[in-house]
């Protein structure tokens, strides 16, 4: 395995959209009830000229994962994206992380993940902000892991289904470091 992580531009958006929809299919698709809204939905997601002007918004950061020259994952960041929820005003959303299944695992969404986050602390952010399905235990375990907790609830809708979301965050920069230094006084580690 030799994995690179790529700031993304609209000519990565066709390896985007293929990992994009096999990981999401295969992480959900058992738990939409009806596969012509899923189907919908990905078809909508993916859509590649929707996808290549969200690439171009600056507002948005993608990454993508390739092993050598194979794409396998992809995560986007979306700057000033606002949770009610949340108080700080400088939040950032992870809004999508999504690695191909045969990876999971193997420390590539890690990889992953930690530049999404560096990228994070440059943009200076306060908080950063995701929803993950109440049922992916894979994926809460992987944020968890990564410092972020439950903040909140979040609802949304497919087609005809509801679904359930916990809101998670974590601080990131400045806000991270003082609470460091607010829970952790001088030595306190070493003692
Ligand atoms: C979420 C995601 C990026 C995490 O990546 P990952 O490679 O699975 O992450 P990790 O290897 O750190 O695994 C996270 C936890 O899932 C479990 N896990 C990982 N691989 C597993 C496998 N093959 N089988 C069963 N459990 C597994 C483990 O409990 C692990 O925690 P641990 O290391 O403390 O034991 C990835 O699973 C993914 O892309 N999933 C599909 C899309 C998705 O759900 N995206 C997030 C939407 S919010």
């Amino acid at each position: 395995m030799a994995i690179r992580i790529v700031k993304a531009t609209v000519n990565e958006v066709n390896d985007i959209a293929a990992t994009g929809r096999q990981s999401f299919y295969d992480a959900f698709h058992s738990i939409f009830i009806r596969k012509d809204e899923l189907q919908k939905y990905l078809d909508s997601t993916y859509d590649v000229f929707k996808l290549a002007n969200s690439i171009e918004n600056s507002n948005n950061l993608f990454f993508v994962a390739y092993d050598n020259d194979k794409p396998i994952g992809f995560a986007k960041l979306k700057q000033l994206s606002r949770h009610q929820q949340i108080q700080s005003v400088r939040q950032t959303e992870l809004q999508k992380i999504y690695v191909l299944k045969e990876y999971h695992g193997t420390g590539v969404s890690q990889t992953l993940l930690n530049k999404v986050l560096d990228a994070a602390v440059e943009l200076q952010p306060e908080i950063v902000w995701l929803n993950v399905h109440v049922g992916n235990t894979k994926a809460r375990r992987f944020y968890e892991k990564n410092g972020f907790s439950v903040a909140g609830k979040h609802y949304y809708i497919i087609g005809t289904q509801k679904f359930e979301f916990d809101l998670m965050s974590i601080a990131v920069g400045r806000s991270a470091y003082e609470l460091k230094n607010i829970s952790e006084p001088e030595g306190a580690a070493h003692r």
